[in-house]
């Protein structure tokens, strides 16, 4: 299966299931962490035929998606003289691929690189859409660039290795695409379990597509691209007051698109039923649904630190209904304080 990401420049594909060699004629290095390493660089490393092929490892983690490790494999690239024709391939989770595809984008100017992500979150979203980056010490991916890829390849095998709280949180993001974009979807996840692999395949597919329609519309996030923060404003907060460690991002992002769900409510884009049905939904993935605010005003506060409020304005993106968004940036002070008090503990 091949889905196709038309941009006006650089136009790609995106593989699903189809990997049976990488055939370069030029220098090859692939960028993985000690972790993913153990378990699927031998497999990639045998499908790759190139003139020179290395591997690059970086330690795990999202705390190592800095400047250092960016800095690190950039230095690698030149022990290993790579040239201006040479490829990265990016072995891992979003992490990996947010990195590589940054060190691609820079090193002498530009190489290629493409993408072979190994967590169900960078198969349905990471890897596809080109925007790379490093977290410092003012927030995530604060600093990047947009770099698209040469290919994409996601192969469900490398799904089975990963742990299931891993699996829970690309789910998270499966079905922040359908609530948002997609009704028919929604209802085909009610009824299907992702944790049978032709399903699974199917639900990658069409999140592929939704990313490659919205990316093709809008490459750089200056319209329909910012739907797919859905649950993200109040998530990034969760994240950032439980410190990056009590859950994963796409457990954050479950939470926050319950938070965004009441906010809609509260507005009437959204039915009470409608709510329970995301909810529930979540929770058949063992994602966490609910939060305690302790204070409301420092929520709140929070807000204004992501980097999509510079302005003072907080961008929010609301399920309409299900399979359909609003963005609003005017909410009051009030009706959030009211939704947040929803979550008080
Ligand atoms: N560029 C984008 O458009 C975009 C979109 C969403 C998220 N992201 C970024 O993606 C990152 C999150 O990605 P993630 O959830 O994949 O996290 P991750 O890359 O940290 O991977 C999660 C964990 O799973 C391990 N792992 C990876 N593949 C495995 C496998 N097959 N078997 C067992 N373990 C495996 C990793 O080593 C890591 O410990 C964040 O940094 C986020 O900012 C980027
Ligand atoms: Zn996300």
């Amino acid at each position: 299966m091949k889905i196709d990401i038309k941009l006006k420049e650089k136009s790609y594909s995106v593989f699903i299931n189809e990997l049976e060699k990488i055939k370069l004629d030029t220098k090859v290095a692939v960028v993985t962490n000690p972790t993913v390493s153990a378990l699927h660089v031998d497999t990639l490393l045998k499908l790759i035929e190139a003139r020179e092929c290395h591997v690059i490892t970086v330690p795990d983690g999202e705390k190592y998606k800095n400047f250092e490790t960016l800095n690190y494999i950039l230095e690698e690239c030149f022990e290993l003289r790579l040239d201006r024709k040479s490829v990265l391939i990016a072995l891992g989770g979003g992490v990996i691929g947010d990195m590589t595809g940054f060190a691609a984008s820079i090193y002498q100017r530009g190489i290629d690189f493409i993408q072979v992500p190994t967590t169900l979150l960078a198969q349905v979203d990471a890897s596809v859409g080109g925007k790379t980056g490093i977290n410092n010490k003012y927030g995530k991916n604060l600093v990047g660039t947009f770099w698209q890829p040469r290919r994409v390849y996601c192969e469900t095998t490398f799904l089975k290795t990963l742990p299931k709280k891993e699996f829970s949180a690309g789910v998270a993001e499966i079905i922040k695409m359908a609530v948002t974009f997609d009704k028919g979807f929604f209802e085909w996840l009610e009824k299907n379990s992702l944790h049978v692999e032709e399903n699974l395949q199917y639900a990658i597919k069409e999140c592929i597509k939704i990313k490659a329609d919205v990316v093709s519309q809008d490459e750089r996030e200056e319209g329909v691209r910012a739907v797919l923060n859905y649950g993200h404003t109040f998530g990034h907060v969760i994240e950032n007051e439980t410190k990056y460690s009590k859950y994963l991002h796409g457990e954050a992002v479950a939470i926050g698109m319950c938070m965004a769900n009441e906010l809609s409510f509260t507005l009437g884009l959204l039915s009470e039923t409608q709510l329970q049905r995301v909810k529930i939904l979540l929770e058949q993935y063992a994602l966490p649904v609910t939060y305690d605010v302790k204070s409301v005003e420092s929520f709140y506060d929070m807000f204004f630190l992501d980097k999509k409020s510079f302005n003072q304005k907080i961008k929010f993106i609301l399920a309409k209904n299900i399979g359909g968004y609003s963005i609003k940036d005017d909410i009051e002070k009030e009706v959030l304080f009211e939704v947040l008090r929803n979550f008080e503990c």
